[in-house]
């Protein structure tokens, strides 16, 4: 497993506790509540490397992880967008500190979660396109594809790829219960690390 010597390296409140980017950072973005925290675990086969709760909004940090076997590089867990009942001034504030840390900052690879039942929102167009514009390489994936049943998954499967408004965007099912995706997704990271 690639990801197994992965572990937490510091989480960041503000811009300016951002670690300067010394290491390839593969930056994993999505609304709140879509399962970043479920997918770091299940990826790092642990359990609690990073904290999973059922209270959206929670996370309000940009959370380092490292994994320097093999090679060193970071998983970079931003907190979650989208959350309908977080006040104002949070919303600000989380927009402020995601933008410190995207800009001038080229990840390796995005992975951009979605939830498998909902549609594409227009945070999750905007974070695409932002993306797209920076050459940023990203995989797309669907996330809790376990809660839904085969004809569902089906569905999804086929409606999906035009929502994202990406022609040849990659699209990874995804299941953090069963383990769907983690060997289509580890191996999306192992490629786009260098070396
Ligand atoms: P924030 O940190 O608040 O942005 O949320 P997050 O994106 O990190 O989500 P998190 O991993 O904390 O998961 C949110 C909820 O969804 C938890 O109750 C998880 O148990 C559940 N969950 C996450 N992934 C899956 C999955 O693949 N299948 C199922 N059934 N539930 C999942
Ligand atoms: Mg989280």
């Amino acid at each position: 497993i690639l990801l197994v010597h992965t572990r937490f390296e510091l989480s960041a409140y503000r811009a300016q506790d951002l670690p300067p980017c010394t290491v390839p950072e593969i930056v994993f973005s999505g609304r709140s509540n879509v399962g970043k925290s479920s997918m770091l675990n299940k990826l790092a086969n642990q359990k609690n490397l990073a904290r999973v709760s059922s209270v959206p909004g929670k996370t309000v940090s940009v959370n380092f992880y490292r994994c320097d076997r093999p090679g060193d590089f970071r998983l970079v867990d931003l907190p979650g967008y989208g959350y309908a009942k977080a006040a104002r001034a949070e919303k600000i504030k989380w927009s402020s500190l995601v933008e410190s840390y995207l800009v001038g900052r080229p990840a390796v690879l995005a992975v951009q979660l979605v939830d498998s039942r909902r549609s594409l929102t227009a945070d999750d167009a905007d974070m695409l396109r932002y993306f797209r514009e920076q050459s940023i390489p990203f995989v797309v994936t669907m996330t809790k594809m376990d809660k839904l049943n085969v004809t569902e998954q089906a569905a999804r499967l086929a409606a999906f790829p035009p929502e994202t408004g990406v022609e040849d965007a990659r699209i990874i099912p995804f299941s953090a219960r069963t383990g769907l995706g983690v060997d289509a997704l580890t191996a999306a990271i192992a490629a786009a690390l260098p070396g």
